[in-house]
């Protein structure tokens, strides 16, 4: 292939992610909740919170069309390692012909007994979470961080962004730490990233 298909390819991947994602947006405004994918910058950030070392598997949540999975394998988690649940079933289908070798789970990530089913007593090294948090009432988003940090061993990292300038899960309503990660500028919108943890005891 000439270097001037490669350079045509590669705008055209850019904007049918945009162009899928926006359409995601129109379905479903609240549970896609941005109107462009996350940045590059974003999504390493959050993949560098993976311990490549752990020999656990890890878990993302809402992965849209793909950016921070991408981010996650580039880390040299292995396709296999990774366990991706997403609700919708567009998405679905199209991480699942980009990534073949995902585990690519369709499904409620506030239910994850149900949506990982026979994988469902699997510990993973970390959680990723791009799911909108903003759009669900406190006591969702704290049943949710728990199901997740249920998962990890404690200590590990479950990592969420955030478009709001506060944590979406409150500290003091549960046995775990919220701890402010990063502000990314790059991003549209500007993003914080927080991570929460389970207590060793
Ligand atoms: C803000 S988008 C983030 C997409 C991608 N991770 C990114 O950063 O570009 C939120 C994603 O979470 C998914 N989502 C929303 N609610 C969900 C749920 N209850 N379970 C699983 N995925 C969900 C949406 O379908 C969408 O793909």
């Amino acid at each position: 292939m000439s270097k001037g298909s490669d350079v045509r390819k590669a705008i055209a991947d850019r904007f049918g992610d945009e162009l899928r994602f926006f359409r995601g947006w129109i379905d479903r405004p609240k549970a896609v909740g941005s109107i462009v994918p996350t940045s590059g910058v974003t999504a390493r950030r959050m993949a560098s919170v993976i311990d490549t070392a752990s020999g656990l598997p890890v878990l993302e949540v809402g992965p849209g069309t793909g950016v921070i999975t991408r981010a996650i394998l580039a880390r040299g988690v292995k396709p296999e390692d990774l366990y991706a649940v997403e609700y919708s079933p567009d998405f679905v289908k199209h991480l699942r012909a980009c990534y073949p070798r995902v585990h690519v789970i369709e499904g409620d990530a506030f239910n994850l007994d149900h949506t990982l089913g026979t994988d469902a007593p699997q510990t993973f090294d970390s959680v990723i979470s791009g799911v909108p948090l903003l759009n669900f009432p406190i006591e969702a988003r704290i049943g949710y961080l728990e199901g997740l940090l249920r998962r990890v061993p404690a200590g590990r990292p479950v990592i969420q962004l955030t478009y709001g300038p506060r944590s979406p899960i409150p500290p003091g309503h549960g046995d775990y730490t919220v701890e402010h990660f990063d502000f990314v500028i790059r991003n549209i919108p500007p993003t914080q990233l927080w991570v929460y943890r389970r207590a060793k005891h």
